[in-house]
């Protein structure tokens, strides 16, 4: 039985064939009840304290021109969020030059969406969208995807292009595949606690990447790179430069 699930767990994680060519955290793979934890349990609410300030056809207009300039399918949205996801993804991870681009896309993106912004990529705001019942792993997918291209391309992007091969490639490691399979098993058991797995998953992913790459102090940016994208709504959780 606990081998069956196991290897359920390793078929569901791979979903990502290559664990070396992704850029962005792999977020599929958790059952459902993880998601609706990160969903809904977010200390955020609403940026402007009452209720969201999301224009929900300004936010498919700006997102279909995010599509466009990185040339992924133009119907994706935020309903279909593990593809698109994916899609982005995919396209990020190719060269630095796509990197470059999608930052560039990801830029005008949060110019038009200006101040409805962090509304609109709250996944309580997405999962208020939907009608009660709804899997709400795309509302998760989207806020997640938003919430790492935020971080990549800005205060991570120098570190980004310096480490590029590396920051993809500790997924592919023993080490950095022991750190994502328990976090899956232990959060996927207990999503209750989904913020202590993934306080431990950050920093696992941290010392795994100090592991094998030369440049170690860069560790701490796949830590960051895994934290806003699975601490959503998670108090204290910090990523340090770290050498050891
Ligand atoms: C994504 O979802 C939207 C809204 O439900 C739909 O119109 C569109 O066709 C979907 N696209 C794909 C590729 O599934």
């Amino acid at each position: 039985m606990a081998k069956v699930f196991v290897l359920v767990c390793l078929l569901i994680a791979s979903t990502f064939a290559d664990p070396t060519s992704h850029f962005l955290e792999n977020v599929f793979g958790f059952p459902e009840t993880f998601y609706q934890n990160a969903a809904t349990i977010n200390n955020g609410g609403p940026s402007n304290g009452a209720s969201y300030v999301c224009d929900a056809a300004h936010l498919q207009q700006s997102q279909d021109a995010f599509s466009s300039a990185i040339g992924i399918d133009g119907s994706l949205n935020w309903q279909n969020a593990t593809s698109l996801y994916q899609a982005v993804d995919t396209y990020l991870s190719a060269s630095i030059d796509n990197y470059l681009n999608t930052c560039k896309a990801r830029k005008t993106f949060y110019q038009q969406m200006g101040a409805t912004y962090v509304d609109c990529t709250n996944p309580l705001y997405l999962v208020s969208q939907l009608p009660a019942g709804s899997d709400v792993t795309p509302a998760f997918a989207y806020a997640a995807m938003w919430a790492q291209l935020d971080f990549i391309c800005n205060a991570g992007l120098d570190i980004g292009i310096q480490s590029f091969k590396d920051v993809m490639a500790v997924y592919g490691t023993s080490q950095g595949q022991q750190c994502y399979t328990q976090f899956l098993l232990n959060a996927g058991n207990d999503p209750v606690n989904r913020c202590t797995y993934v306080d431990t998953y950050i920093h696992c992913i941290q010392e795994a990447y100090i592991a094998y790459a030369s440049n170690r102090p860069n560790g701490w940016w796949v830590c960051e790179r895994a934290r806003v994208g699975f601490g959503m709504g998670c108090l204290n959780q910090r990523c340090t430069v770290l050498t050891t």
